[in-house]
């Protein structure tokens, strides 16, 4: 990091130039994936240019989730994110996907509740006033990455107490012997608004997959109905395909 390299980095205010030298040090792997940054100090003396604008660049790119600050020990390139292939066809829960591929998966809780239905959660689960739904809202981490944004409304009477899931929802069902055995499912495109962009760790407006699901109990009767926001670089939906009969 030197003055000559930041002015090389064309025009505009200076911590975009010294984020665009960051971004190419690690894209160019100057900087390799898991090794700490110098400090902000040391940065702003290599390049001549002030702590605030040396914080601001940095803040960026930790935002963007390409940095990750860990208090006390200093700032290090985030891992990047290995795409994860995903079958169309078969119903999975997350934490079994993950294991799958050798991934440990936990989630960030954000809402553990039971509350009164939403419309759409009444039309969709078939719910009447006075019916309740569990809502869990949660940030779904695989290995230190994050991947997915899922908001699950559960009917109240097939898991009463939400606190009861800790890690996986479908195990958290199947001990109630309410597991799924069918579901459909809507995929379409999306951009990060900037709570998700903040969660998911990309940059407000990336491309993001939303999915929903609803799925439904051997006997019929619907169960699950799940919003996810899936990040576009970490996700490929794949189908087996057949000719129509
Ligand atoms: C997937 C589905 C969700 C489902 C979840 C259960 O991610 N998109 O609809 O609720 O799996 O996962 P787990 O059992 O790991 O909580």
């Amino acid at each position: 990091f030197t003055a000559d390299r930041v002015a090389a980095m064309g025009s505009g205010p200076l911590y975009l130039r010294l984020r665009r030298l960051l971004e190419d040090a690690i894209a160019g792997g100057v900087l390799g994936e898991g090794e700490a940054l110098p400090t902000e100090r040391d940065i702003a003396e290599l390049t001549e240019l002030s702590r605030v604008t040396v914080r601001r660049a940095v803040d960026d790119l930790v935002k963007q989730g390409r940095l990750i600050r860990r208090h006390g020990s200093g700032t290090f390139v985030a891992p990047s994110v290995s795409r994860v292939e995903q079958s169309l066809s078969l119903l999975t829960s997350f934490t079994e996907d993950m294991a799958r591929r050798g991934l440990t998966s936990r989630s960030e809780w954000l809402e553990r509740i039971v509350a009164a239905p939403s419309p759409d959660e009444m039309m969709v689960l078939g719910l009447s006033v006075g019916d309740t739904v569990s809502r869990l809202e949660r940030l779904r981490i695989a290995d230190d990455v994050p991947m997915a944004i899922e908001r699950a409304s559960i009917i109240g009477s097939f898991l009463p107490d939400p606190a009861s899931v800790t890690d996986s929802l479908y195990d958290a069902l199947d001990r109630r012997s309410a597991r799924p055995c069918r579901a459909t499912q809507r995929i379409s495109a999306r951009n990060v608004d900037e709570r998700e962009a903040s969660l998911l760790k990309v940059a407000t407006g990336e491309a993001a997959l939303y999915i929903e699901r609803v799925s439904y109990l051997p006997n019929g009767r619907v169960i699950e109905f799940t919003r996810s926001v899936y990040r576009g670089d970490a996700y490929d939906f794949v189908a087996e395909l057949k000719i129509p009969e």
